[in-house]
């Protein structure tokens, strides 16, 4: 269930009829991910898609990170908003996606700016060396604690970290099964990040609920 679950898809409808449809290539690779792979509800889609477009416009960050590319769709979205000398850096660690999204970063305009690594985002992220202006993680969901842990300290202040499914499916309010191990893990993370005097956060209730988190200490 997502948020549009809760309050209807003729709201959802509705957004997405007034708001700014998909590029033509994001249509196209949003159609073969649903065509091709077992899990397509894993990709943002236009209207969170379009969301991640809007915040990176805003903050025309120089580096950006994703944990979780997937097929690649909200790199491509995350991307749009790159400052002029920016790149952007996605983490996949399953191979098998690893054609489709070169092949479609390759039709972007931005794909001089686009770093696909393939591998787990928890040895990777300790070999890349930037200071993050914004992050997106949206990948395994027992270890969103250790990529905060390994993106936080190298998020610079006044930074954002956007994370993917802070409400799982609104389990986040049910009882919780006690071998439900990606509830528990997601209900531990937001009580992290809500006690955590190093950011100011924000559990949007959009989509399947977006933890939204900026830095405001400089360690
Ligand atoms: C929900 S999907 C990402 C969807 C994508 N961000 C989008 O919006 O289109 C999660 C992805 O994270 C990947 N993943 C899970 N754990 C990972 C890890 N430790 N390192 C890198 N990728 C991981 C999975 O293989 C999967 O493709």
């Amino acid at each position: 269930m997502s948020t549009f679950d809760l309050i209807g898809h003729d709201i959802e409808e509705y957004c997405e009829a007034h708001s700014t449809p998909e590029s033509d290539l994001l249509y196209r690779l949003n159609r073969q991910t649903h065509l091709e792979t077992i899990n397509p509800r894993m990709l943002s889609g236009q209207l969170q898609g379009l969301f991640l477009t809007m915040v990176a416009r805003m903050l025309r960050p120089r580096h950006i990170v994703e944990v979780g590319t997937f097929t690649g769709y909200s790199a491509l979205c995350l991307a749009e908003g790159l400052a002029s000398d920016g790149t952007m850096h996605t983490i996949e660690r399953n191979v098998e996606y690893e054609d489709r999204i070169r092949d479609y970063f390759s039709q972007s305009p931005l794909c001089n700016r686009i770093e696909l690594h393939i591998g787990d985002a928890r040895e990777i992220i300790p070999t890349l060396e930037c200071i993050w202006d914004l992050c997106f993680i949206d990948a395994e969901k027992e270890d969103y604690d250790t990529y905060y842990d390994l993106l936080l300290p190298r998020t610079r202040k006044g930074g954002f970290i956007l994370v993917d499914n802070a409400l799982w499916n609104g389990k986040v309010t049910g009882e919780v099964a006690h071998n439900d191990r990606d509830t528990h893990a997601i209900l531990a993370f937001n009580d992290k990040v809500q006690s955590d005097p190093r950011v100011r956060n924000l559990l949007l209730p959009f989509r399947d609920g977006i933890m939204m988190i900026e830095k405001i200490t400089d360690n």
